[in-house]
């Protein structure tokens, strides 16, 4: 079975029970200052979680491509990976825990013919807060899941929530205890490092995760404590990697369908074989060029900030290992050779039935610019006559020089590092960014800020505005807004004139100051487009669309040519919100900022006037 059969099997079986398969979000989501990456299907997800209406109604299936940075550390055993695809299943407040867990069984056990014996299952012991799972308990009995292949876990291992276990959640953040199913590799002998006995969440590999049923229906409160929601909720993800090393009963996910083709491009371009002590490295770099590719195909560029910063880390990374296994890291100027790269990058493409030059070139480019750095990197180890554990993590930190690296190079020098202090450095910066990526998600999609509202119903005043100035031509391309401003990229060929952006900002201070009403409509797809919604038409949109229009009865014009305007309606956009409810809310903006973002992109910002 291909893991487009186990795909498609998936989206059948939930559509056959009533959800509707939505499409995906895009691996940086738009409008979302609290997060870098959709890193779960669930995360576009939680204002629906929380109560909101979905366009879709109350049963949703898809399959999210998603990015999960914090676990670059954790690649290169047989099962972690950054990149990955998510089969989910979504109850709103609709079926609970009595359909879901008997479903996903089924699912397993029948269409994906997985042997029930190597199935293993988990649920929530309870703690002083959340009572023990027992409804769960019974539920996997019944199924005829053996006592001994349940097992009881606490809040670090049997509740989910963007943040983790309870005390990790900001206020405002949803989750709740879940239940997970395990694969056996019986093939795999348990290794005692890990602990006296194995059991499903042991680290050494003979167990595999395929499936999580998140029951969401707690969100954390200012005061530390957590309430039951409105409405229980069923958030369920299944790594599809996983599911496909489990039905080809191979342990090694990078040894499956979905990574095989890649690794064996690296091993035939460095001339080893994927075995022993390179398996690690060769992991890695089939891991991170495939993240790699998959943001530069979402449009994210390599650079110093946020998701691009994310990116250079991912090329660069993958440029080490690749160089350090061929044996020529430390050969200066060795690192020009981009060539290497283009076999694999093309069994990634291959992989995933894609056609472009673009991955390979944006990749190309960024091994170009690093190789520069590493030069001037290696110069400095040359000077440098004293090592500590610090500068060695410096070094790791600049240059992307790995610790083995550096320990190397001194080791020629006959210089010893302390790998403690390095370690320590390592831990200290680890927790400052964990710090950091926590504070990007604090508050998530179920906390938008007011002032991002606000700036976020400027956005669609902005959009309009510019069409009324420059003409249909201008196209939403991206935005991005903090509580400080927003930041919005359309398609336009030229500058904008000082008088184009005066007009632009009069528009929008004129709409803010006529208090108009935001209006918020679920439509057939059909009905939005035939309403002159502005949506971006190259991506796929379920049959039903939420649109945020503004305005209504704005200023009926029969005669109108636009339908849009018939209609009364100032701006009409495909969005999913949230919204302040009237312009007035927002307050005077100013245009800051235009410039050019690459050719046929112009970017523009805008702040509170003061
Ligand atoms: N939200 C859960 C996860 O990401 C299940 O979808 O694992």
């Amino acid at each position: 079975m291909s893991s487009k059969d186990i795909r498609e099997k998936y989206i059948k079986f939930f559509v056959s029970r009533g959800h509707k398969q939505i499409p995906a979000a895009k691996l940086v989501p738009e409008n979302d200052p609290t997060t870098l990456f959709t890193s779960s299907g669930m995360q576009p997800l939680v204002p629906y979680l929380l109560g909101q209406k979905h366009p879709e109604g109350k049963r949703l299936v898809d399959c999210q491509p998603s990015f999960r940075a914090e676990d670059i550390e954790e690649v290169g055993d047989n099962r972690h990976t950054t990149f990955f695809e998510m089969l989910g299943n979504w109850s709103l407040g609709d079926y609970f825990k009595v359909e879901q867990l008997p479903w996903i069984w089924e699912f397993f056990t029948k269409e994906l013919s997985l042997d029930k014996d190597k199935l293993y299952v988990s649920v929530f012991e309870g703690n002083n807060e959340v009572p023990k799972d027992e409804e769960s308990l019974e539920i996997w009995r019944s199924l005829g899941v053996d006592d001994d292949h349940i097992f009881f876990y606490g809040v670090d291992k049997n509740w989910w929530s963007c943040s983790g276990s309870p005390n990790n959640m900001p206020a405002g953040e949803i989750g709740g205890p879940d239940s997970e199913v395990f694969y056996e590799f019986t093939q795999i002998e348990h290794d005692k490092i890990y602990g006296d006995k194995c059991h499903p969440n042991c680290e050494c590999g003979r167990f595999l995760e395929i499936g999580n049923s998140v029951f969401i229906e707690y969100q954390k409160q200012q005061d530390g404590s957590l309430k039951e929601l409105p409405q229980k909720n069923v958030d369920f993800g299944g790594g599809l990697e996983r599911l496909t090393a489990a039905v080809s009963n191979t342990h090694d996910i990078f040894q499956t369908v979905l990574y095989k083709p890649i690794t064996d491009a690296i091993a035939q371009a460095i001339g080893l074989k994927y075995e022993g002590d390179n398996t690690s490295s060769m992991r890695i770099i089939a891991d991170h060029l495939k993240a790699a590719t998959f943001l530069i195909l979402d449009g994210v560029p390599p650079s110093n900030k946020l998701q691009g910063y994310v990116l250079r880390r991912l090329i660069r990374r993958s440029t080490i290992k690749m160089r350090q296994l061929s044996g020529k890291l430390i050969r200066r100027k060795a690192l020009l050779i981009s060539d290497e790269f283009t076999p694999i990058i093309q069994a990634i493409l291959t992989i995933y039935g894609k056609q472009t030059n673009i991955v390979e070139k944006v990749i190309g480019e960024e091994i170009g610019r690093f190789a520069k750095t590493l030069d001037h990197g290696l110069k400095e180890i040359e000077k440098i006559e004293n090592i500590d554990g610090k500068k060695a993590f410096d070094l790791y930190q600049t240059f992307g020089f790995p610790y083995e690296i550096t320990e190397e190079l001194f080791r020629q020098k006959g210089q010893k590092v302390n790998k403690e202090q390095f370690k320590a450095e390592f831990e200290k910066h680890k927790t400052l960014s964990r710090t950091a990526s926590a504070g990007m998600f604090k508050g998530g999609l179920a906390d938008h800020g007011e002032i991002v509202t606000k700036f976020h119903t400027a956005t669609h005043l902005l959009h309009q505005a510019l069409r009324d100035v420059l003409g249909p031509q201008v196209f939403q391309k991206g935005s991005n807004i903090t509580s400080e401003r927003l930041r919005f990229d359309f398609s336009f060929e030229r500058k904008i004139t000082e008088e184009e952006i005066k007009q632009v900002e009069d528009i929008m201070n004129k709409r803010i100051t006529e208090g108009l009403k935001v209006d918020h409509m679920t439509l057939d797809l059909q009905k939005a487009k035939e309403m002159n919604a502005i949506g971006l038409f190259h991506e796929k949109y379920a049959s039903k669309v939420s649109i945020y229009g503004v305005g209504p009865n704005f200023q009926l014009d029969p005669q109108a040519k636009d339908k849009r305007e018939r209609d009364g309606y100032y701006s009409l956009e495909f969005c999913g919100g949230p919204h302040v409810d009237n312009t007035s809310i927002i307050g005077k903006v100013k245009i800051i900022k235009e410039e050019a973002v690459s050719s046929g992109i112009r970017r523009i910002r805008v702040k509170r006037a003061s």
